[in-house]
C-alpha cells in the first residue's frame, strides 16, 4: 500500500477541531517579570491612565491598539533591508504604486511625474485625514461629513478643521436582540434624511470598514453599495476610511449572501469600485508599523467635484511630511508595507485572524462576560453597563476606567476604555457629563502576536475580575475632564 492510499484512512487535518497556526515564530521577545504590586505602582504613577503604564510592565497581553502593533513577518523584515532612503522616486514608492494599484484599483495611483496626483503617503492614517479635512474646510463654512462611525481621531480631525461630524450608527449595533453580522453598516435612512435636509453642506460622505468606533463590526458590500448609489445620485462624493479593508472583506466573503465564491481580492476590488477615495492607515491592514495614505480616484466624483484639491494637498504634503514619492515614510519602512499589503490578502492569514479573535470572544462568552457580538474582526468590545450591571457603579463614575486599571495592575493585561469617558464629554458651564451611545471597554489584539494560551488567560482573569466586580470603585476624575480627546491626557484616582 503507498503512503498516499494509507492517508485516505485517515480524516483530514482540515477537519481537526484544533487547527495549527498557519505560521510559525520567527523571533520572540521574554517578558520582563512585574508582580501586582510592582504595576499598582506604575499605573499610580501614570495616574491610572493606561496609555502612560510602561510597556515593560506588561506581564500579560497587551490590547491597548492593533494599531502598528503587529509582528511583521521575515519577508517584511528581509524587505526592510532593501528600503531605499533616496530622497526622490526611491525604489519602494514604484512599488507600492503597483501594489495600490494592484490591490485597490488602477485609478488610485497615478503617476506623478506624469499625471495629476492623486496618492499621498503619510507618516500615519490621522495625518492622511488631517490633509484632507484641511483642504475641504477651506471649501466653505458649516459643512458636515456623515459616517456609519468617525474613528476617534478622524471625528478630532474633522472637528478641528471647524467640519461636523456625525455618526449615523446602524440601528442594529444598539438592539442587543440583533443577530446581524454586518451592525457596521450606515443607517441609510437616516442618510437619507440627513441629505434632504442638508445636503448642501456635506463635502463627502464616508464609510469606516470595519467600524472600529461602532464595536468593530463589519459594513456588508450592499450597505457600501447603497451608501455609494446615494451618495452619487446627490452628487456628493464617497470615501471609505479603509484601515481595515481586508479583515472587512474576510467577513464580506464569508457571511454576505451570494459572496462565498469570490475571493478576497475581487471582493476588495469591488468594495474601492464604488468609492471617489479612501483613507488608511497602513498600521492596521497594512500589517506594518507605520504608514498611511490618502488616495483619490482618478474618474471618481471628489476629482470631478474639487479639480483644485489634488494640488492643495501636495503643497501641504511637502509641507509637513516631505517629497510625495515617501510622503512621511523611510524607505525601508514603505518596503515593509508593500510586502505587508500582499500578506493580508491573503485568506488563510484572514481566516486565522479572525477566527482567533472569534475563538477568544467564544471563551469570554462562555464565561458569561457580556461583549458585544457578533465579535468583529479586529477586537473584542466588553460592554460596560452590562459589566456593572447589579452593582453600584453609575455612567459617571467611569467603570470602564476602573476596569481597565485594575485589570491591569492584578492580571497584567492592558485594555482601553472607549465608553462613557473617551466618547463622552464634560462640560464646565452646566457641569455636566454627556455621554455616548456606547459604552466600551476594547481588547484589540495585535497582528500574529498571541497565542491561543495567551488569550485563555485573558479570558481566566476576566472573569475573576466579573465575579468580584462590585468590589471594583468609582473613578474620580482628577485632571482632564474637560479637554478633548481626553481619555489620552486625563488622569484618575478610585474614589474612597
Ligand atoms: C478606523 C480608524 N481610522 C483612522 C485611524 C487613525 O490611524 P492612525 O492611528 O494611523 O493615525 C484609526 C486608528 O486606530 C482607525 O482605527
Amino acid at each position: 500500500m503507498t503512503i498516499k492510499e494509507i492517508i485516505k484512512k485517515f480524516p483530514s487535518e482540515k477537519n481537526l477541531k484544533t487547527q495549527t497556526r498557519p505560521y510559525f515564530n520567527h523571533s520572540i521577545e521574554f517578558k520582563k517579570n512585574f508582580n501586582a504590586e510592582e504595576r499598582a505602582e506604575m499605573l499610580e504613577k501614570a495616574g491610572l491612565n493606561v496609555f502612560f503604564f510602561p510597556s515593560v510592565g506588561i506581564t500579560g497581553c497587551d490590547f491597548l491598539s492593533d494599531s502598528g502593533t503587529t509582528t511583521m513577518t521575515n519577508e517584511q523584515w528581509a524587505a526592510l533591508h532593501q528600503g531605499d532612503e533616496s530622497y526622490g522616486s526611491n525604489r519602494g514608492y514604484f512599488i507600492l504604486m503597483q501594489k495600490i494599484r494592484e490591490i485597490f484599483g488602477e485609478q488610485f495611483f497615478n503617476e506623478p511625474s506624469i499625471e495629476k496626483p492623486n496618492a499621498f503617503i503619510f507618516h500615519q492614517g490621522r495625518a492622511a485625514e488631517n490633509a484632507l479635512f484641511r483642504t475641504i474646510g477651506q471649501l466653505s463654512k458649516n459643512q458636515t461629513i456623515p459616517s456609519n462611525g468617525h474613528f476617534d481621531t478622524t471625528q478630532a480631525n474633522i472637528e478641528a478643521n471647524q467640519i461636523k461630524a456625525i455618526n449615523l450608527f446602524s440601528s442594529e449595533l444598539k438592539d442587543p436582540n440583533s443577530t446581524s453580522q454586518f451592525k457596521g453598516n450606515m443607517n441609510t435612512e437616516k442618510l437619507k434624511k440627513l441629505i434632504q435636509e442638508s445636503k448642501e453642506k456635506i463635502p463627502l460622505i464616508y464609510l469606516t470598514i470595519t467600524n472600529n468606533t461602532g464595536g468593530g463590526q463589519p459594513v456588508s458590500l450592499k450597505n457600501i453599495k447603497e451608501v455609494s448609489e446615494i451618495a452619487h445620485k446627490n452628487n456628493i462624493p464617497f470615501f471609505l476610511d479603509a484601515c481595515r479593508f481586508a479583515e472587512n472583506s474576510w467577513f464580506i466573503k464569508n457571511y454576505e449572501e451570494g459572496q462565498k465564491n469570490k475571493s478576497i481580492k475581487e471582493i476588495i476590488k469591488e468594495t474601492f469600485s464604488y468609492a471617489d477615495g479612501f483613507t488608511i492607515s497602513f498600521k492596521k491592514d497594512g500589517l506594518a508599523n507605520m504608514g498611511g495614505g490618502l488616495f483619490i480616484k482618478n474618474t471618481g466624483l471628489f476629482m470631478k467635484k474639487y479639480p483644485q484639491i489634488p494640488d492643495e494637498l501636495m503643497n501641504y504634503q511637502i509641507l509637513t511630511e516631505g517629497h510625495p514619492t515617501y510622503g512621511g515614510l523611510s524607505g525601508r519602512d514603505i518596503m515593509t508595507l508593500c510586502v505587508g499589503l500582499e500578506t493580508i490578502t491573503k485568506e488563510e492569514y484572514l481566516d486565522h485572524r479572525i477566527k482567533q479573535v472569534q475563538d477568544f470572544g467564544k471563551s469570554l462568552q462562555e464565561k458569561e462576560i457580556p461583549i458585544l457580538t457578533p465579535v468583529g474582526g479586529h477586537a473584542i468590545y466588553l460592554d460596560v453597563n452590562k459589566f456593572f450591571q447589579g452593582t453600584k457603579m453609575k455612567p459617571e463614575d467611569f467603570g470602564g476606567i476602573g476596569l481597565t486599571a485594575v485589570l491591569l495592575a492584578t492580571y497584567g493585561h492592558r485594555a482601553c476604555e472607549l465608553g462613557n469617558f473617551a466618547f463622552g464629554s464634560y462640560n464646565p458651564k452646566t457641569k455636566e457629563e454627556k455621554f455616548p451611545e456606547v459604552n466600551f471597554v476594547r481588547f484589540a489584539v495585535p497582528r500574529l502576536r498571541y497565542e491561543k494560551k495567551d488569550l485563555d488567560s485573558v479570558a481566566e482573569s476576566l472573569k475573576e475580575l466579573y465575579e468580584k466586580r462590585h468590589l471594583i470603585p468609582p473613578i474620580e476624575v482628577i485632571y482632564g475632564k474637560e479637554l478633548s480627546l481626553r481619555h489620552f491626557k486625563a488622569r484618575f484616582k478610585f474614589k474612597k
